[in-house]
């Protein structure tokens, strides 16, 4: 992210903020029965809010290192199925380690499900 475009960002979360409609943070928590929640227990059978939890950690602790964190509703499951595993090779390139296993690539995808449904 370059200067001017994390003034933009920096201008753009203060005008959400004072109109209070932070949408970005309120996508961050899927309460237990919220509709995301819902939508992934029943697409995924046996999904848990402590997945959703270990979902989102591994996103923020590994999307976010070479660009913005994007928003859960930034792109379509179809485009984030498409987008994610290309970036799981990346991050764990870059950390030259398996910081994204197979298992943990599914347990995004599911809370970029549950996060933006
Ligand atoms: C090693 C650096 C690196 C890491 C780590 C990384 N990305 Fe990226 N990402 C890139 C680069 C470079 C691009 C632009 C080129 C491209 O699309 O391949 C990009 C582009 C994107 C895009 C836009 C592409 C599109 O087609 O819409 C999304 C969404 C994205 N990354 C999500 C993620 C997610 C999710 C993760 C974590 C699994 C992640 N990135 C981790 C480097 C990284």
């Amino acid at each position: 992210m370059n200067k001017s475009s994390i003034a933009l960002f920096s201008a753009l979360a203060l005008f959400l903020s004072a109109c209070g409609t932070p949408k970005a943070v309120v996508e961050q928590a899927a309460p237990a029965e919220s509709t995301g929640m819902v939508a992934a227990k029943a697409k995924f059978p046996g999904y848990t809010a402590a997945d959703f939890d270990a979902g989102q950690a591994l996103y923020q602790g590994n999307c976010g290192r070479c660009h913005g964190l994007y928003g859960p509703r930034s792109h379509s499951e179809a485009q984030w199925s498409e987008v994610v595993p290309r970036m799981v090779v990346k991050a764990n390139k870059k950390a030259q380690a398996t910081v994204i296993s197979p298992e943990g690539e599914q347990l995004i995808l599911r809370y970029l499900f549950a996060a933006s449904n």
